[in-house]
């Protein structure tokens, strides 16, 4: 298969993990790489010998070389770059979340069904290898019909800061940053039943826990304790048209005695732990099992997560694939969180 050449759009933390991905598939060829900040874009096409950086995305899409790109910049810009992309021509692999709102949501999706290209939204934890297992016995019906999930990752000190504690830039907090995988990953391996009615709470009580010395976290690169307009924490019931619920509940900062993350799904003949390890759980003779899959990775595996993300896209690109994660998923995901914090505002529940 001839290689797809591809650019990178925003050369920050993540990108440094797509690069790596594109680096070891011999289906793809990094020809381009763009951020507002050219010496980041340098740096990263001097470690990865790529040959073009750029400072204006909208030059990059002109190039009619470039087939394929990785949006890897801020929420604030998701949909904006997709539209110009799909538009130029060029297929896209979508950071999470696909962009802040639904009128947004909708053009995206507008204009990747007006332009035939591929639009793969980044819902990476979908192909993490635990997952991929699970849909393997939940497709076989091994747990039945699917009518509960509940899934948490509570970050006792964990709002990074910089454009992700700037509502403008981000759309939220731990909401939209990291709820969307876990609210993600639960509705995907429910089956994407359609979304019935959801309520929800924010808090914004603790702050970004700046105080907090001799405890180490994760901070972007433009870290600024000063900047926090997002939630803490955040927590939903999401009810579907089939009957089944979610509960669901995430932290940037709260008084908890440690960091959680916890997904679980609950079905009439079996359940499943996803999080942190994947176990399958059935009855079988009068007996309860746990079972515990004899596996390399049992929880979420980052690199090989992000490794079957992108060669999936690159097969979607030569039409080999279908994705299994398009915009209209990416779309579903926005209208459940923006239900949330609709909801929250509210103080009432949103009924669709
Ligand atoms: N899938 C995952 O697990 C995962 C993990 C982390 C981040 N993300 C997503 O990846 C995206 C980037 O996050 P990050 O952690 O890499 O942030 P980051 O701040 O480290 O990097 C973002 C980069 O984008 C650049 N940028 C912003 N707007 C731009 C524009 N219009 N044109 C060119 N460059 C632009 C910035 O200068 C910055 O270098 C976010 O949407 C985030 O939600 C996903």
């Amino acid at each position: 298969m001839q290689k797809v050449k591809v650019a990178i759009i925003g050369a920050g933390s993540i990108s440094e993990v797509h690069l790596n991905a594109y680096v070891k598939n011999p289906l793809a060829e990094l020809v381009a790489i763009c951020d507002l900040n050219e010496d980041r874009a340098k740096e990263k096409a001097s470690k990865y010998g790529i040959p073009r950086t750029e400072t204006d995305y909208r030059v990059l899409l002109a190039d009619p070389e470039i087939e394929a790109i990785s949006i890897c910049t801020w929420n604030n810009t998701h949909a904006e770059i997709s539209i110009a992309a799909v538009q130029a021509g060029k297929h896209v692999l979508c950071e999470k979340p696909l962009c802040q709102t639904m009128e947004q949501a909708y053009a995206v999706q507008d204009a990747v069904k007006a332009s035939g290209q591929v639009l793969q939204v980044g819902f990476v934890r979908r192909f993490g290898t635990n997952v991929q297992i699970l849909n393997k016995f939940i497709e076989a019906g091994d747990l039945g019909e699917i009518y509960y999930a509940k899934a948490s990752i509570l970050r006792r000190l964990g709002n990074p800061g910089g454009w992700f504690s700037d509502k403008k830039r981000s759309g939220g907090g731990p909401l939209i940053d990291i709820g969307v995988h876990i609210i993600d990953i639960c509705w995907y391996l429910m089956g994407r039943p359609k979304v019935k009615s959801v309520s929800g709470n924010t808090y914004t009580k603790l702050g970004n826990r700046s105080n907090i010395q001799n405890l180490s976290f994760y901070k972007a690169a433009d870290y600024d304790a000063e900047k926090n307009d997002v939630e803490d924490l955040a927590n939903a019931l999401i009810r579907f048209e089939n009957g089944a619920s979610l509960f669901v509940d995430v932290s940037f900062a709260l008084h908890s005695k440690k960091d959680e993350t916890s997904v679980k799904i609950f079905g009439d003949k079996g359940g499943a732990e996803v999080e942190p390890e994947l176990n399958i759980i059935s009855e079988k003779h009068n007996t309860i099992l746990n079972m515990s899959p004899q596996v390399n990775a049992l929880t979420f595996d980052f690199e090989q997560g992000f490794y079957n993300e992108i060669e999936h896209f690159l097969l979607a690109c030569r039409g080999e694939v279908q994705t299994i994660s398009p915009v209209e998923d990416g779309v579903e995901m926005m209208k459940i969180l923006t239900a949330i914090y609709e909801s929250a505002e509210k103080g009432s529940e949103i009924q669709f």
